[in-house]
């Protein structure tokens, strides 16, 4: 789906060290549309991970029946119209409207946007102002509310919410923050979390936030892309939310999720999980079970087969 880049990627890679350094001296800044290195960094290299990080968040959705019901998006802050391609590519919309402030955003990816399902672009800074029914749409910020001081006004009208941001600490937290904010407003979260208690990691951490890793298979020419940057992508991150005025389903029993990477101890190996307000630890004791290393992010069905040592689940046998 996306075009090796016609650029020697030589260029290219010093436009993405360039937009990411901007990006990293200027976290909520906007993005520098006006710049022509910024279009191309963004179009090859920025925009392509984000759509896989979309990707994951909507498959994570699709497995709890998230967007069931739900007939029409609005991408706010849409930019390339990444969010919006990626869920076009993965459900059927009777249509997408793309909210963009930049101008030369919008002329710079028309070609992506002819792509989308019944696409409509505008420019507005009130949500009041679309004439949608709101309870069977989506809205989406794909790492656009990392450049706004709140969420868009009229936000709590619409059924759903889909919001991404960057996996850093200081954006994850602020995403926890939004949770608690959304829950109090009625919304119920479907992924990542199992529940609606408060989040063990804002609860009892001043440091962790939440998020997942995602292993991808890079093209060839991304490859060639890497060796010309300081940075790899062997496996990407990113912190999300997927809330709806609905209630979700039912969970099966012992479900958990799992919030952090395997960490080797001595003696054992521990990985953060999720399933309440507790900070818990599923744990492979060296001396009786071989360890385990399960994908940050996935949910597994935890088995009968465990003893509970004050935060640490001590598994007996491996978890499916
Ligand atoms: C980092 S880009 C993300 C683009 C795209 N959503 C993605 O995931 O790749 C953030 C976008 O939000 C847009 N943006 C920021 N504040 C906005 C606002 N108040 N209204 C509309 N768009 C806004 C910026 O112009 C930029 O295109």
């Amino acid at each position: 789906m996306f075009l090796e880049p016609q650029q020697s990627l030589k260029n290219l890679s010093e436009a993405v060290i360039r937009l990411s350094d901007f990006f990293i001296a200027h976290p909520d800044a906007q993005t520098p549309w006006e710049s022509p290195y910024c279009q191309l960094a963004y179009r090859h290299y920025f925009f392509p991970l984000n759509y896989l990080r979309n990707v994951r968040v909507i498959q994570q959705g699709q497995n709890v029946g998230f967007f069931n019901g739900l007939d029409h998006s609005v991408d706010w802050g849409a930019g390339p119209g990444t969010a919006s391609l990626a869920l076009k590519n993965h459900m059927s919309l009777k249509s997408q409207i793309l909210i963009e402030k930049s101008q030369q955003a919008i002329n710079a990816f028309k070609d992506i946007y002819s792509q989308l399902s019944v696409p409509k672009v505008m420019i507005t800074s009130d949500l009041k102002k679309i004439n949608l029914q709101k309870n069977k749409s989506l809205l989406t910020l794909s790492y656009s509310l990392t450049e706004m001081t709140e969420l868009p006004e009229g936000w709590d009208e619409f059924e759903a919410l889909m919001i991404l941001e960057p996996s850093t600490r200081d954006d994850g937290r602020k995403l926890l923050e939004l949770r608690q904010k959304l829950i109090e407003a009625g919304y119920f979260m479907w992924a990542p979390c199992l529940h609606q208690q408060r989040c063990p990691l804002l609860l009892h951490s001043k440091t962790d936030w939440c998020h997942d890793r995602i292993h991808v298979q890079a093209p060839d020419w991304f490859k060639k892309l890497e060796q010309f940057l300081p940075f790899k992508n062997n496996t990407i991150t990113t912190s999300y939310l997927l809330a709806r005025k609905q209630k979700p389903a039912a969970l099966a029993a012992n479900q958990i999720r799992l919030i952090g990477d395997s960490m080797k101890e001595k003696g054992k190996t521990r990985q953060l999980i999720c399933r309440g307000e507790e900070r818990e630890f599923l744990t492979w004791m060296h001396k009786e079970i071989e360890p385990q290393t399960l994908p940050r992010g996935d949910v597994v069905t935890l088995s009968e087969d465990y003893i509970l040592k004050s935060n640490e689940i001590r598994l007996k046998k491996p978890t499916t």
